[in-house]
C-alpha cells in the first residue's frame, strides 16, 4: 500500500472521533439549559442574559426567581399595567416563566 494512503487511513478514526465528540458536545450544551432560548426572546429590550446596559432598572439578571415569577404573573393576569409586558407575558406558560425565573436568577448583574 502506498505510504501516504496508509497514513491517511490511520488518521481517519481520529478525525471521526473528533467530529462525533464535537457533535455530542454541541448537543450537551443545548440540552444543558434550554431556558436560555426562552431568555433570548427578552434580550432585545432587557439585554443579553438579562444584563441590561441601556436602561438601568430593567435588568432581569440576578432577579430572585420568586420576584420574577410574581412580576410576570402580574403582567399576565393584568394586575400590573404595562406598555408592553402584559402582552409579552401572555405568550408564556407558567412552566416557561418558572424556567426563565431560574435562568435569570443565575445570571450575574453587571
Ligand atoms: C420590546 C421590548 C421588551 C421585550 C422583548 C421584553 N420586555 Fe420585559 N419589559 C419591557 C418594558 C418596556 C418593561 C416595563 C413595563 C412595561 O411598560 O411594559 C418591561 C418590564 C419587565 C419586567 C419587570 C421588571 C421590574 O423590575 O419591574 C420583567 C420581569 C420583564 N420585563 C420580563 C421580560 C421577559 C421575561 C421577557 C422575555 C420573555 C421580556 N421582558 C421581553 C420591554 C420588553
Amino acid at each position: 500500500m502506498n505510504q501516504a494512503i496508509a497514513r491517511a487511513l490511520m488518521r481517519l478514526p481520529v478525525a471521526a472521533l473528533m467530529l462525533t465528540s464535537g457533535i455530542v458536545c454541541a448537543q450537551g450544551q443545548a440540552s444543558a439549559d434550554p431556558s436560555r432560548y426562552l431568555a433570548a426572546n427578552c434580550a432585545n429590550c432587557h439585554g443579553t442574559n438579562g444584563i441590561s446596559t441601556a436602561e438601568p432598572g430593567i435588568a432581569l439578571a440576578g432577579m430572585k426567581a420568586d420576584e420574577f415569577i410574581a412580576k410576570m404573573q402580574a403582567f399576565k393576569g393584568g394586575q400590573r399595567s404595562a406598555t408592553l409586558m402584559h402582552q409579552i407575558a401572555k405568550g408564556y406558560s407558567d412552566e416557561q416563566i418558572k424556567a426563565m425565573a431560574a435562568y435569570f436568577s443565575k445570571q450575574v448583574r453587571k
